[in-house]
């Protein structure tokens, strides 16, 4: 991204409606090793450029009044690419998170982390700790960076917890709604209004499978590396444009808005 496109989009841009802008945006930064290839350049080189972009999106969030932005950026199925790449990734994030976790916590971040980590090593479980504890308490941006994460293997988490709940008699079997499997994922409740995942692929990857439902999904060709300010524009208009009903009918969401705005008026 060139230093002019930043200033460009340092606001909200005039054509995006800021009472509809997504409060949780989800990412999946696909198309690194594809743009590094193209460029005669290793795949890390890819995940490197993916990082600062990342970066920026995060900083962009903020600036446009989004409330959430959570990227994945390692799955359980990653654990599969080849040891350098793989062990380039996790040093890139614990490098990451040491060298820009001070401005995160200037600029009001809330960072946490959803995955198993105990798998991660040591060292990054210890960053990673540090982070969220550092920045507990920020209110600007929540930004969750998904690590060693499957969502089949959090929902069947999420039923081991509050199977063990009911088996101890701390709640009954009839107990358990939608609400509470929510409340057991590591998202615990906090469902993505906006699904972004770059590359021209168009699958979840076992990514928030439950949070997803009823999530607007944007499918770019750019590769995560060239995802800059301007392309994100682009995705938040196509997401303004989108007719959210949640399984509602188009007349009835009219009505039930007309109706709420009476009951205000009256
Ligand atoms: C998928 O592209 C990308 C990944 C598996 C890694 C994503 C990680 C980052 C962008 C770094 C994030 C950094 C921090 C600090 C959280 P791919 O490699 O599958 O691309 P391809 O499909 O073109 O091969």
């Amino acid at each position: 991204m060139r230093l002019t496109d930043m200033h460009t989009y340092s606001v909200l841009p005039d054509d995006i409606n800021p009472l509809c802008v997504p409060r949780h945006v989800a990412v999946i930064m696909d198309g690194n090793g594809r743009w590094a290839n193209q460029r005669g350049l290793p795949r890390i080189a890819g995940h490197r450029q993916g990082a600062r972009v990342l970066k920026d999106l995060l900083c962009c969030c903020k600036d446009w009044g989004i409330g959430a932005l959570t990227a994945y950026a390692f799955s359980t199925e990653n654990w599969r690419r080849p040891t350098t790449e793989v062990d380039f990734l996790m040093v890139l994030f614990e490098k990451m998170l040491k060298k820009e976790l001070m401005a995160m916590h200037k600029e009001g971040v809330r960072v946490r982390f959803i995955g198993d980590l105990s798998a991660l090593s040591p060292a990054l479980q210890r960053e990673m700790s540090r982070a969220v504890e550092e920045t507990a308490n920020n209110t600007a941006i929540d930004f969750n960076v998904a690590v060693n994460y499957g969502s089949r293997s959090e929902i069947a988490t999420a039923c081991q917890q509050i199977a063990q709940k009911v088996e101890k008699g701390d709640m009954a079997a009839s107990d358990v709604t939608e609400h509470t499997i929510a409340e057991h994922l590591y998202t615990r409740g906090s469902d993505p209004d906006l699904l972004i995942r770059t590359s021209g692929e168009q699958r979840l990857s076992n990514f928030l499978l439950w949070q997803l439902a009823y999530t607007e999904m944007v499918f770019t060709n750019a590769f995560w590396p060239d995802f800059d300010r301007a392309q994100f524009h682009q995705t938040l208009l196509t997401y303004q444009a989108r007719d959210r009903r949640f399984g509602n009918a188009k007349d009835a969401i009219s009505l039930q808005k007309a109706e709420e705005k009476t009951a205000l008026t009256a």
